[in-house]
């Protein structure tokens, strides 16, 4: 990217605007080389002067959440990253709706949620998603529910600079999957339409919910939660397991032996050590079962 051009990002925008930002530094995985330029907008008014920017520039541009489910090269992302968490996190009820920015947080959401004695986001408690990372995949966790049930409207930035409200009717949610993801618009707000409960059951399902990922998953060490979609029908943890795959590792990357299907950061991880281990595990799999597993993390070069 052109001095020049940085040097007008920095003059204009109202926010933070970081050079060579080691991007492991907003991964859950804490792996991921430089961004050019990272940007964290103050506000709409900055988001959309700066896609505006972008856009009269050809300029590409990546949205950042949460960083949860994400895998980042080493040689890091020569694009402007646009981090949406500090942009957007705020949260507001209305009888059983809640509309959030973007970069709310979903465990945020769904405690004040159930402060309030509604229910719908119990499943979200234990899911380090921003809303915007986890609306565009579907989050969700086994068969307990996912978000895109519980959407009513989105509200998005166009890669032009113009805002758009989408109404459910024109939303498609399946596993892990939602139409938003074909289209380059950024998400700005989500309206969730949840249920009235009673305040006490809808607590001590998400404490029921949280102290199982803490038994079953490696949630001390650096990681991005499922790397492998499930088989319909089946659980790639499972199948892994079975197949021997625990502790198998390349590298700081080491498929977790407290759960199969999460690969952990041992501390010094490269991304080209997960991209490997990703590929011994399929292997591994298809080998074992004959079955080819899709990886549920999105990889960024
Ligand atoms: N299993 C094993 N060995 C393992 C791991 C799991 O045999 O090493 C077995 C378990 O005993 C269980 C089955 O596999 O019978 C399913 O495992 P689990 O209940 O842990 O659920 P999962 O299907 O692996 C899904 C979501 C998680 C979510 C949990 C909540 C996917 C790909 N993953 O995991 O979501 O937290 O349910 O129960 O749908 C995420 O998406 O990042 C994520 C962590």
């Amino acid at each position: 990217m052109k001095q020049q051009i940085k040097q007008e990002i920095q003059d204009f925008v109202k926010g933070e605007v970081l050079f060579s930002e080691p991007l492991k530094r907003h991964t859950s995985f804490q792996i991921g080389g430089p961004a050019e330029v990272l940007v964290i907008p103050r506000d709409i008014d900055d988001l959309q002067n700066l896609i505006n920017y972008l856009y009269n520039h050809t300029i590409s541009y990546q949205i950042l959440g949460n960083g949860t489910n994400l895998l980042i090269s080493d040689q890091g992302l020569s694009k402007v990253v646009i981090k949406m968490t500090n942009l957007f996190n705020w949260i507001k009820f209305k009888d059983t709706k809640v509309k959030v920015g973007s970069g709310a947080k979903l465990p945020v959401i769904a405690k004040k949620a159930a402060e309030r004695g509604l229910s719908g986001l119990e499943f979200a408690a234990g899911l380090p998603a921003s809303v915007g990372g986890a609306v565009i995949m579907n989050a969700g966790a086994g068969n307990l529910g996912s978000i895109g049930d519980l959407i009513t409207q989105v509200k998005v930035i166009s890669p032009t600079g113009k805002l758009k409200q989408y109404q459910r009717r024109e939303l498609y949610f399946s596993y892990r999957k939602s139409n938003l993801q074909e289209k380059e618009e950024i998400i700005l707000e989500v309206e969730l339409e949840l249920k009235p409960a009673d305040k006490e059951n809808v607590h001590n399902k998400i404490q029921e919910l949280i102290l199982k990922r803490k038994q079953t998953q490696p949630l001390t060490m650096p990681n991005a939660g499922s790397v492998f979609k499930n088989p319909p029908g089946d659980s790639a943890g499972r199948l892994i397991d079975q197949a021997g795959g625990k502790g198998l590792r390349v590298g700081g990357a080491q498929v977790s032996t407290k759960h199969a299907n999460f690969i952990v950061n041992l501390g010094s991880a490269s991304a080209q050590n997960v991209l490997d281990l990703i590929c011994k595990v399929k292997k591994l799999v298809d080998d074992y079962f004959g079955v080819e597993l899709e990886t549920e993390i999105i990889y960024l070069d």
